[in-house]
């Protein structure tokens, strides 16, 4: 740019004069080559891009105006190699390593025992409500409960609330470290967690049969979701509920598309992953009840993934109203 060239900018840092950068945000290159323009206007853009029917990705973008400086020209090139950049989310594209990535596990940290973000409800506390609902509605029992992939485990852990033998695991580590933590904090004694393969659920987990299995936003990151589904109902009590609830991202990197349960055409037919799930599961189980549940995902670029779960409830066919 020539000096004294006018750059004007929308950017997702904000990039209001009240904000303090780190020497991550952009601010902070800004400011070592360009002059604020304060007298023109600026403002907040809130806006949402829809990725797929049910996930969405929402930002703010921040307008600011500058001008090259002259004087601060001269070290631009030194300061700009300082900076370092915070890795997104996108740039980890193995399942495992994703769920390990430092930034992630700050996030779901966040995700699971925050408040919630854009004023939608925390979404691992909504999902243990509506766990418990379903429970109550179809008069299932409320003995041992498996949560499927739980995470950094909120659900599981409001669980034990009701529930008198609760266990929740997860492929990652790190996540179940969080868990831990927060179940000691907690002093919740009717919880096990553990690390596991989904793909092998009847070996890893502690009991035989349990009377609710859920699985929240589990299915799309599984290279084999149809094997956790089968095994999942049987290992199912009878009268029990299986529990299913997810954005149906199914991407190459995690799942084989031949492997999607749907969210694709098959012989020129639209395949919904709900009638996929009907599928795998019925005559033994059928369809109960089908609700979307909103979540928000802060992402570490100061972006926010906004999401509906299509949760899907499953049960014995003499229980259907
Ligand atoms: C989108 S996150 C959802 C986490 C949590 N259930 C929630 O709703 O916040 C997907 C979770 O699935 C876990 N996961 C992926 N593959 C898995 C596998 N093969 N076995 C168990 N968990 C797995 C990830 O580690 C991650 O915690």
């Amino acid at each position: 740019m020539k000096e004294n060239g006018l750059l004007i900018l929308g950017s997702i840092d904000d990039t209001r004069p009240e904000t303090k950068p780190d020497n991550k945000h952009s601010l902070s290159v800004l400011s070592s080559q360009f002059e604020r323009i304060p007298s023109v206007t600026v403002g907040e853009h809130p806006h949402i891009f829809r990725e797929t029917i049910n996930k969405h990705q929402y930002a703010i973008s921040y307008l600011s105006t500058w001008k090259k400086s002259v004087s601060k020209a001269a070290d631009t090139l030194e300061n700009v190699a300082d900076v370092a950049i915070i890795p997104s989310s996108s740039d980890v594209s193995n399942t495992t390593d994703y769920y390990e990535d430092a930034n992630i596990l700050k996030s779901y940290d966040a995700f699971h025992f925050g408040e919630g973000f854009l004023s939608v409800k925390n979404f691992p506390l909504r999902m243990a409500e509506v766990i418990i609902e379903m429970c109550d509605k179809y008069n299932s029992n409320f003995g041992k409960a498996l949560e499927a992939g739980c995470g950094p485990g909120r659900t599981a852990m409001e669980l034990c609330h009701r529930f008198s033998h609760v266990e929740g695991y997860d492929y990652s580590q790190g996540f179940i470290d969080i868990m831990i933590r927060e179940k000691e904090k907690r002093n919740i004694e009717n919880l096990i967690a553990y690390q596991g393969d989904s793909h092998a659920q009847k070996e890893i987990c502690r009991e035989k049969k349990y009377d609710m299995i859920s699985g929240c936003n589990l299915i799309d990151r599984l290279h084999s979701p149809e094997v956790w589904v089968q095994m999942s109902k049987e290992m199912l009590n009878s009268g029990g509920l299986l529990i299913v609830a997810s954005p149906y991202t199914w991407k190459p990197e995690h799942t084989e598309p031949q492997k999607w349960i749907g969210g694709l055409k098959r012989d020129g037919e639209d395949c919904y992953t709900v009638d996929g799930l009907r599928r795998l599961l019925e005559p033994e189980l059928v369809l109960l009840e089908e609700l979307k549940v909103p979540f928000v995902i802060p992402d570490a670029d100061g972006t926010y993934q906004y999401t509906y779960s299509n949760c899907t409830v499953f049960g014995d066919a003499s229980k259907k109203k």
